[in-house]
């Protein structure tokens, strides 16, 4: 099912982060993440969308500008009672959009390896390779994926 989005904000809201996080609080290990991902929210260095349905925030994208060829996805996080309805394919689409209009050529990500964290973090990464990201190196805690985005002409066209 195609996520109806009925508003989309590139405001910064960590309250929402915080929320969306304490119920999926399994996944991220403690306080101390969470607090880590709301302060990240709050803070310039990211930038963020955060998608609504039905009146309710349902999730939230931040991402961050490493260098001007990259743009890092920092936390992709979706109610857990929407989950696998499109939500999240959609904020990566929307983040890659808005990165190659402002010139980047890849989108990045770091997951947990397998056997690391939460069971939960194997479909994290099966996510994002659905979405189009491909792995780059295994070789330590976390596996690096990345997603080439095409010229933008190319980009514009498949649109
Ligand atoms: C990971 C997460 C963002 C995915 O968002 P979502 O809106 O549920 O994902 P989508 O509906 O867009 O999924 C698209 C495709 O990705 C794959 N996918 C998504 N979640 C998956 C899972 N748990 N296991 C295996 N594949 C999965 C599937 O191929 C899916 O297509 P399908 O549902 O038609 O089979 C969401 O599960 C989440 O918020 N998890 C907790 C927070 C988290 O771990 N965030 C990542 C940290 S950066």
């Amino acid at each position: 099912m195609k996520p109806v989005v009925s508003y989309l904000t590139e405001d910064r809201h960590p309250s929402v982060v915080r929320t969306l996080l304490n119920r999926q609080a399994h996944m991220f290990g403690g306080e101390s993440t969470i607090a880590s991902y709301v302060a990240d929210a709050g803070s310039p260095e990211f930038d963020s969308l955060i998608v609504t349905r039905d009146n309710r925030t349902r999730g939230v994208i931040l991402t961050r500008r490493r260098f001007p060829e990259t743009v890092e996805v920092h936390l992709v996080v979706v109610d857990d009672t929407v989950h696998r309805t499109g939500i999240g394919s959609f904020l990566l689409r929307e983040a890659a959009d808005r990165a190659r209009h402002a010139g980047a050529k890849m989108l990045t990500v770091r997951v947990l390896a397998e056997g690391r964290g939460h069971q939960g973090w194997v479909g994290v990464r099966a996510f994002y390779e659905a979405n189009g990201f491909i792995p780059l190196d295994d070789t330590g805690p976390t596996v690096l994926l990345a997603k080439h985005l095409p010229e933008l002409e190319d980009w514009e066209r498949s649109e």
